[in-house]
């Protein structure tokens, strides 16, 4: 296994996900340890993206519970339909907000977070957990952050 990630610090975002996405699949290949897998891939997204807060959101029975994570302290339980995540598990797809601020029900972990992407991940056709990725400025992810991260979710995926 590499023990760094290779991110040209002048690279462009699109450049940075073509780099970093195959290096954390070669991160994880091999490890069959989801909470091991799942902390390398936060680290790897602070890091290699320079994300103000990535970290996931296990569904266990009824709620969802904070797995591994990089940045501040997060909110332990969100329950389905609450928030921004618990808003992507009842509905089961990406969700983009330009502005937590104007989110109905946004759970304020950090007042410094601003803005925010949620990508599911299944198994068995359920959400298994969700990737939350949150920015300190405004607008902060597109479609191309969708793209490449729903790539991560399918590799994700693979070790549920
Ligand atoms: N923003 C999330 C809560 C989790 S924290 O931001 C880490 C939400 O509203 O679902």
């Amino acid at each position: 296994m590499a023990e760094e990630l290779i991110i040209e610090s002048t690279a462009t975002k699109e450049e940075r996900y073509k780099s970093l996405i195959p290096q954390i699949e070669a991160l994880v290949t091999g490890e069959s340890d989801l909470t091991a897998n799942l902390a390398n891939i936060a680290a790897a997204l602070k890091y290699g993206m320079d994300f103000f807060w990535v970290g996931f959101y296990l569904v266990k029975q009824d709620e969802m519970v904070l797995g591994p994570f990089q940045g501040p302290i997060a909110c332990t339980r969100i329950a389905m339909g609450k928030g921004v995540c618990g808003t992507t598990w009842a509905e089961g797809k990406t969700i983009i907000v330009p502005n937590v601020d104007e989110f109905p029900g946004h759970i304020a972990c950090s007042s410094d977070s601003k803005s925010e992407i949620v990508l599911p991940a299944f198994k068995n056709g359920e959400v298994a957990l969700v990737l939350d990725v949150d920015s300190d400025q405004l607008n902060d992810f597109d479609e191309m952050d969708q793209l490449y991260l729903e790539k991560l979710m399918r590799i994700i995926e693979k070790m549920l």
